[in-house]
C-alpha cells in the first residue's frame, strides 16, 4: 500500500512540474519570441491563443481531470464543485483563446478552418464546451434522476479522456504548424528557416515535448486502476448537501 502511494506522489509531483513548465514555456514563446501580447487583430493577439489554449485544454483541464485521484481530505461533493470550477475557468479560458485565433484571421483576411489543426482544434472546443454543460446539469443540478447520472457516468469519463487527447492532438499540431508558417527564412523573414532549426524551433518543440510528457503521466495516472478512489465511483442521490461533508 505505502509504495503505492509513495508512486502515486511522485507521478502527482512529476504532472504539477511539467504541467508549470508547459505554462511557463508557451508564455515565453509568445511573450519574447514571438513579441508579446495585445488584442487588436495583429499577430500579437494572435499570441495569446497558443497560451490560452495550452493552459486551459492541457493543465488545468489535466489537473481537473486528476481531482478524484488526489488523496485530500475532501467530500465527493467538494471535489465535484472544484472539479466543475476549475473546468469552467479552463472553458472560459479556451473560448477566449479560439476568439483571439479567429479575430487574427478575420482582421487579416486569412480563411477560417482550413487546416487540420482547425478541425481538430474546433471539434475539441465545441466536445469540451458540451461535456461541461451536460455534466453540470447532470452531476451538480439537484434534481437529476439517479438513473440517469448513472447511464451518463461511463460516457462522461469516456468523453473527459477523449476531449483531453484531442486537446492534446491539438496542441501538438497547432505547435508544429505556427512554426512552419513562421519559421519560412529567406529574403524578407528575420528569422531562420524551421529546416536549420534556429533557437525559437528548439524552444518550440521543447514545448510540443513537454506537453506530450504532461498529457502521458495524467492518462498514466488516470488509467491506473490501484489509485481510482472507489468511494467515489458511485453516483448517489441523496441531496446535495449532504454529500458535502
Ligand atoms: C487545445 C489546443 C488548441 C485548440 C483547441 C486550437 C484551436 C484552433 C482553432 C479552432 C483554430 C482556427 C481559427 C480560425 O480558423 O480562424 C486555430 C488556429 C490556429 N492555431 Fe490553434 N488551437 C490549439 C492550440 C494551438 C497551439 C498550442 C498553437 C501553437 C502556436 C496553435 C496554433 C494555431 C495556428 C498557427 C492557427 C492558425 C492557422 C490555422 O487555422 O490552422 N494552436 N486553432
Amino acid at each position: 500500500m505505502m509504495h503505492l502511494r509513495v508512486s502515486f506522489n511522485v507521478l502527482y509531483i512529476l504532472s504539477m512540474c511539467l504541467g508549470f513548465l508547459c505554462v511557463m514555456f508557451v508564455c515565453l514563446w509568445s511573450g519574447t519570441w514571438r513579441g508579446g501580447f495585445a488584442w487588436d487583430g495583429s499577430f500579437l493577439q494572435f499570441n495569446w491563443h497558443p497560451v490560452l489554449m495550452v493552459t486551459s485544454l492541457v493543465v488545468l483541464y489535466g489537473n481537473a481531470v486528476l481531482l478524484y485521484r488526489v488523496p485530500l481530505p475532501w467530500s465527493k461533493w467538494w471535489r465535484k464543485v472544484a472539479h466543475a470550477g476549475l473546468l469552467l475557468v479552463a472553458v472560459v479560458l479556451c473560448l477566449l483563446g479560439v476568439s483571439a485565433a479567429f479575430d487574427f484571421h478575420s482582421a487579416n483576411n486569412i480563411p477560417h478552418l482550413y487546416s487540420l489543426h482547425s478541425w481538430t482544434g474546433i471539434v475539441t472546443v465545441a466536445l469540451f464546451t458540451l461535456q461541461w454543460s451536460v455534466g453540470l446539469g447532470a452531476f451538480l443540478l439537484p434534481w437529476t434522476p439517479l438513473a440517469f447520472k448513472s447511464f451518463l457516468k461511463p460516457i462522461h469519463v469516456w468523453m473527459g479522456m477523449a476531449i483531453f487527447i484531442l486537446g492534446l492532438i491539438s496542441s501538438l499540431s497547432g505547435i508544429n504548424e505556427k512554426l512552419l508558417l513562421t519559421l519560412v527564412g529567406g529574403n524578407g523573414s528575420n528569422t531562420e528557416p524551421y529546416n536549420a532549426l534556429p533557437a525559437e524551433a528548439l524552444f518550440a518543440n521543447s514545448l510540443g515535448i513537454l506537453v506530450a510528457m504532461f498529457g502521458l503521466v495524467v492518462l498514466k495516472i488516470l488509467f491506473s486502476k490501484e489509485w481510482n478512489n472507489t468511494e467515489f465511483e458511485q453516483e448517489s442521490d441523496r441531496p446535495l448537501l449532504a454529500d458535502a461533508r
